[in-house]
This record gives structure tokens, C-alpha cells and sequence, in this order.
């Protein structure tokens, strides 16, 4: 009879989520004989395009158990995944549990672990915004505190941890997992052709599409509140985008669901339908976007994943916040980030500077497309 297996349970929930977790559930399948893994979805992000789409994409497992969280406040959607994920920990007795980023999914399931007092490592530690108006930054904190291994991407985090107390035995710097993906998927995202996908992605009335070629097109995402909750800021960037990015570059922006229900609501939506420069998609898959971001002169976004995707594929990022937990992906760091806000002014200089940049990529340490291999090596030697 051999030793007996490790059981690792690990939870998604949202998006960013889904690409931080396929080459840990790979990793873990490389080591079948040691580990189990059991993979939870709490559905807090349940449609075609937002989920399904990146399990197929990505050859993520299909989960073991949904919890069909869904939409909602954030008090609901942490306490309803509380509820549901305290029932899951009554099925099943894993050794640890692994949560990853930093979405609501992802501290309410660190909650509950620990109150269940199963041994809990997090995936993408350390990240600080040091801006608790973002709800994110909420639970990264409570995330990172309630650890037993905490997983990081480079030095500035392992840093914020320490300087919170945490011991510096809990703390393993692997790199970025986003990276092993963004390597695992870049063959398949280079054959994609832009215009084809635009195509088939556009949104409904959606007119001609201008012409996109590597280079030569800007790609805009945004989904944050403090960027689309409010008419005076959502406006004012869309205005920007239309009368001054759309005449000297195309602008393709895969719209995030809430962003979509924003442009609606403040009556924008129609004049980004109308300007000819401006190709309006669904929110795409895992591999339009990759090429998408191979291939913009500039980016526009506040993602947190983008940001660091931009930095190792050297596409210049204006990211429209006032700071970052990312800081390694700015420019003072090597990376070809630029915090520019909602603010116009800030938003138009660095525009004019990154059409006349070239593409510079930056790799930080550890972004190899080893991290998972690096992690699952940390549960052998726990074990
Ligand atoms: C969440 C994360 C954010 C992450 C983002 C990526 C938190 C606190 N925020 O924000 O960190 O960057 O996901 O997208 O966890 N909706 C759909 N279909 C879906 C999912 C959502 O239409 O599959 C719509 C719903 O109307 C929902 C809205 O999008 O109300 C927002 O979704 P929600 O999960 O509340 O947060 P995000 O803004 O997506």
C-alpha cells in the first residue's frame, strides 16, 4: 500500500481567477500519485463568456462542485460562498485548501477554512493597493492574514508581508502563475487573426470594422467602479476615447458585462456604436485577448491581470487608476506600466508618449511559466 495521498482543494471564482489556476491544476496532474485535487467554483462569475469559455480554453478540470454563488452585493455574494463552501467542508476533509487572487470567492472560502481549521495557501500573496476603498484590497487582506502559505510573484510583495508580521517561513516566492499561462497559450493566441475574431465578437449593431493590424490598434478594458460607476468619469473617458484615441488609432474594447449595463444606463453606449473608429466586442475569451495585447500599440485598462501581462509582452499599459498593488509592472520598475487615473490630462500625455514608444518587454524574476511546478514543489516538500 502506498503513502497515503495529499488532497488539495482549490477554489475559483471569477475570471481572473480561472487563468491562475490552470497550471496549478496541471502541476498538480503531473503529481497525481501524490496528490488528489478536488476543484470547487463558487460561481460568482457563471456565464459563457466570463467562465466557461476559459475552462475549455485553458483544459481547466470541469469542477467537482458549483455553488452557483452568482451576482449580487458584495455582503451577499462572501456570505452566500460562505454558506455553500461550509457545506462543501462538511463532504470533504482536504488537507489544504488553495484560494487564489483576490475576488470575493477568495476570501469568503479563506474564512470558512479557517474556522473549519484546514491549513489554507494563497495563490498571488502579498499584493497591496494600500487604497481600501477597493473592495479587492479588502480581501487580499484578510486573505494574506489568515494563511498558513502564502505564495508570491516578486520581492515588493514578499516585502508588504513582512512588514505586516507575517513570518518569513510562511512566505514562498514562486513568481506569477499568470505567466505560465501566458506562455502555455501564446502559440495558440499568435495564429488568432484580430479582424476575424472582432468580427464574430461584435456586439449587436456593431457597424463596419476599421482595419486592425499588429501595432497599429489601441484595446481598452474597464470594469472597476471607481471608473464606471459614476456619469462624470464614465463620460468623460468615453468622450476621450472617441474623439481623441479613435481618429489616430482604432480602439477595440471587449465590454465587461457592468461596464456594458453603465454605457447604457448614462446614454454612451449608442455614441460608441456610432463612431467608426470604435469596435465594441463581447467580453472575449482567454486567447483574443492574449493576442489582442500581443498585438496593441497601447493598452488602456484597469485589470490587474493586464497590467502585468502588458509588462512581459512589452505593450504599453496606461492603467486608469490612481495606484496600483502591481507595482513591479510600472515604469520606474522596468515594466511599461503608467498610472494615469481617471484624469484626462494624465490619460492624454501618456498617450501621445506611448504611440511613439517601442515595445520594450520586461521580465521580472521568477515570471518563467514556472510557478506552478514551484508551488506544487513547496506541497511535496510539506507533505
Ligand atoms: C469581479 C472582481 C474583480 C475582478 C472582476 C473581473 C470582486 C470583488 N471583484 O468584479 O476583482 O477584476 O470580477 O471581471 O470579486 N456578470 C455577468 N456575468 C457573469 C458575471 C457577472 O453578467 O458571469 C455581471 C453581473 O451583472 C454582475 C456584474 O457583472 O452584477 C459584476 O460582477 P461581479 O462578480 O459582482 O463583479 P465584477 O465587477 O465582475
Amino acid at each position: 500500500m502506498g503513502a497515503r495521498k495529499v488532497q488539495i482543494l482549490s477554489v475559483v471564482g471569477a475570471r481572473p481567477n480561472f487563468m491562475k489556476i490552470a497550471p496549478f491544476a496541471r502541476a498538480l496532474n503531473h503529481c497525481r500519485d501524490r496528490f488528489d485535487h478536488i476543484l470547487v467554483h463558487t460561481g460568482q462569475h457563471y456565464d459563457m463568456a466570463m467562465s466557461e469559455s476559459f475552462f475549455r480554453e485553458l483544459g481547466i478540470p470541469h469542477p467537482d462542485v458549483d455553488l452557483g454563488i452568482g451576482s449580487g452585493t458584495h455582503a451577499e455574494q462572501v456570505g452566500r460562498t460562505m454558506m455553500a463552501f461550509e457545506k462543501i467542508l462538511a463532504r470533504f476533509t482536504p488537507d489544504w485548501i488553495v484560494v487564489v487572487g483576490d475576488v470575493n470567492a477568495t476570501c469568503a472560502c479563506a474564512i470558512t477554512s479557517k474556522k473549519e481549521h484546514i491549513k489554507l495557501a494563497h495563490i498571488e500573496a502579498g499584493l497591496r493597493s494600500f487604497d481600501l476603498d477597493m473592495p479587492e484590497e479588502i480581501n487580499r487582506m484578510v486573505t494574506d492574514r489568515l494563511s498558513d502559505l502564502l505564495f508570491t510573484t516578486d520581492e515588493l510583495a514578499d516585502r508588504n508581508l513582512l512588514q505586516e508580521g507575517v513570518p518569513a517561513e510562511k512566505i514562498k516566492r514562486v513568481g506569477n502563475i499568470m505567466i505560465d499561462t501566458l506562455e502555455q497559450q501564446r502559440p495558440v493566441a499568435s495564429s488568432l487573426n484580430p479582424v476575424i475574431f472582432c468580427r464574430e465578437q461584435a456586439v449587436q449593431g456593431q457597424g463596419v470594422l476599421p482595419d486592425l493590424r499588429d501595432d497599429h490598434f489601441a484595446v481598452v478594458t474597464l470594469h472597476r467602479p471607481s471608473n464606471v460607476d459614476s456619469p462624470d468619469v464614465l463620460k468623460s473617458l468615453t468622450w476621450f476615447l472617441v474623439e481623441e484615441v479613435s481618429p489616430l488609432t482604432p480602439l477595440v474594447w471587449p465590454v465587461h458585462p457592468r461596464t456594458r449595463k453603465q454605457l447604457e444606463l448614462f446614454g454612451l453606449w449608442n455614441l460608441l456604436l456610432d463612431c467608426p473608429g470604435v469596435v465594441l466586442t463581447q467580453p472575449v475569451g482567454y486567447h483574443e485577448m492574449l493576442r489582442l495585447t500581443m498585438g496593441a500599440q497601447v493598452m488602456f485598462t484597469d485589470s490587474g491581470g493586464l497590467q502585468e501581462e502588458c509588462c512581459v509582452l512589452g505593450t504599453p499599459c496606461l492603467t486608469l487608476r490612481w495606484n496600483t498593488e502591481r507595482p513591479v509592472t510600472l515604469r520606474e520598475h522596468g515594466g511599461t506600466g503608467i498610472l494615469v487615473g481617471n484624469s484626462i490630462p494624465a490619460i492624454r500625455a501618456a498617450f501621445k508618449d506611448s504611440l511613439g514608444r517601442f515595445r520594450r518587454m520586461h521580465r521580472p524574476p521568477l515570471w518563467d511559466g514556472q510557478a506552478a511546478e514551484r508551488m506544487v514543489a513547496c506541497f511535496c516538500k510539506l507533505a
